[in-house]
């Protein structure tokens, strides 16, 4: 996004005219950033054969899966629900990471079906498997226990994460890998997002590296994901080029020791399309209190729930009065229950009517959005090649509607 005579643009499109267009509150996607960070992955390994899978977790639109997947990238997915998004996307299962934690084995049995490869992070799946389908090649999510991540909620490699079988286990997964002829083709971990520290990244693949000498038949290893984004102006981020040097180094090293040269897999989703996504609000009041000057918005906690639950930071801009003097404002939403989406923050002087944007937008935004307090969802546009293109259309009562029952 860039401001040219006090008018934002998208790939030359301004901000403005997309809300005449599409109205508020909307999600808006410019994927030529997308595409710069795949390439910017891509530049920065250096090892015999680099495999993204985008963790489709952080934006789910199928529009963005199918440009993910022309741009050579495959799918994380955590869920069935996922997978089968991913299959109508156009992805091979082959293409297709699948990293449950706590499923039925129900659920299993039908990622086993559709072919896409399993990553399992629980002892008695991997025996169920053996049993069941002996000839499956599977990979194991380890836990390496690295305390790592922005908040307790996204940090998943420590000793009482629920996530990945403990590297104090392994010895009993050896046991059954040859005990039930299990056939062990990767080896996962992922230790958290937002990362703040990259040389966590550095000490926690050293512990993959001496767990995988122990699996003769590995064809990848997974290093998850964690990148940190900036959110900030001047925010520490994962130095990806840095790291890229870093982790090559050490992979094709450990390759070299290992015998073969095996494939290195990561599944960012924040660092792809984090910065692509921008949400555009309205300002519905400006309310003085005696210590507060609040701008509410027509949106709240049910389509950005980062700050309330995380207290992440998003960067907020007055699409209409850029040149405004600036102004301390406590940004809210219209939900029954304080969703405060930012405090004390200097926004350019804001009126009611203007148009607000929050960066940051295209990771765990949309699709972490409910109908809380029967609010439609947003609408969602691409940005793609200089043109705009809604590729979800905004909900409506119909849709609130639709699975209840009326038997009274
Ligand atoms: N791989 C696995 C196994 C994961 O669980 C996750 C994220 C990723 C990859 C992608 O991580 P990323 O590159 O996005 O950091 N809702 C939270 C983030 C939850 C992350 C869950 N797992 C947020 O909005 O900050």
């Amino acid at each position: 996004m860039n401001l040219e005579n006090d008018q934002y643009l998208i790939q030359g499109i301004p901000l403005l005219d997309l809300v005449k267009k599409y109205e508020t509150p909307l999600y808006i996607y410019d994927s030529s950033i997308i595409k710069r960070q795949i390439d910017r992955l891509n530049k920065a390994f250096d090892v015999p054969h680099l495999d993204v899978h985008f963790a489709c977790k952080a934006l789910n639109n199928i529009n963005i899966l199918k440009l993910v997947n022309q741009w050579g990238a495959g799918l994380d997915t955590v869920s069935i629900q996922e997978i089968w998004t991913g299959l109508k996307a156009g992805f091979d299962p082959s293409r297709i990471i699948y990293t449950p934690n706590c499923v039925g084995v129900d659920e299993i049995e039908m990622a086993l079906e559709l072919g896409v490869q399993i990553n399992i992070d629980h002892i008695e799946t991997l025996e169920y498997i053996g049993h069941h389908h002996p000839n499956t090649k599977m990979c194991i999510r380890i836990n390496p226990h690295v305390m790592a991540g922005g908040n307790e909620n996204i940090s998943v490699g420590h000793i009482d994460s629920k996530f990945g079988i403990s590297i104090y286990q392994m010895p009993l997964v050896e046991r059954l890998v040859k005990t039930l002829g299990l056939k062990i083709n990767g080896l996962h971990m992922h230790t958290g997002s937002d990362i703040l520290d990259a040389g966590v990244f550095s000490f926690a693949s050293d512990i993959l590296f001496d767990v995988a000498k122990k699996f003769p038949d590995l064809e990848f290893l997974d290093f998850g994901s964690g990148l940190k984004v900036p959110y900030k102006e001047d925010d520490v981020f994962t130095d990806i080029e840095e790291l890229g040097v870093i982790l090559s180094k050490k992979f094709n090293d450990f390759c070299k020791d290992y015998g073969r040269k095996l494939s290195l897999y990561l599944e960012p989703g924040k660092f792809l399309v984090s910065e692509c996504g921008f949400f555009l609000v309205k300002t519905n009041v400006i309310k003085q209190t005696p210590s507060t000057v609040f701008a509410g918005v027509d949106s709240g906690m049910n389509h950005l729930i980062r700050p309330m639950l995380y207290n992440a930071y998003h960067q907020i801009i007055n699409v209409s009065n850029p040149g405004g003097k600036p102004r301390v404002y406590n940004v809210v939403g219209y939900i029954c229950e304080t969703d405060t989406f930012a405090s004390n923050r200097v926004v350019p002087e804001i009126h009611a009517g203007d148009i607000l944007c929050f960066k940051n937008a295209g990771a765990y935004c949309f699709s972490m959005s409910s109908n809380y307090n029967s609010r439609f969802r947003p609408a969602e546009v691409l940005i793609h090649e200089g043109t705009d293109m809604l590729i979800r259309k905004r909900e409506t009562i119909d849709d609130l509607l639709k699975n209840q029952i009326e038997v009274i």
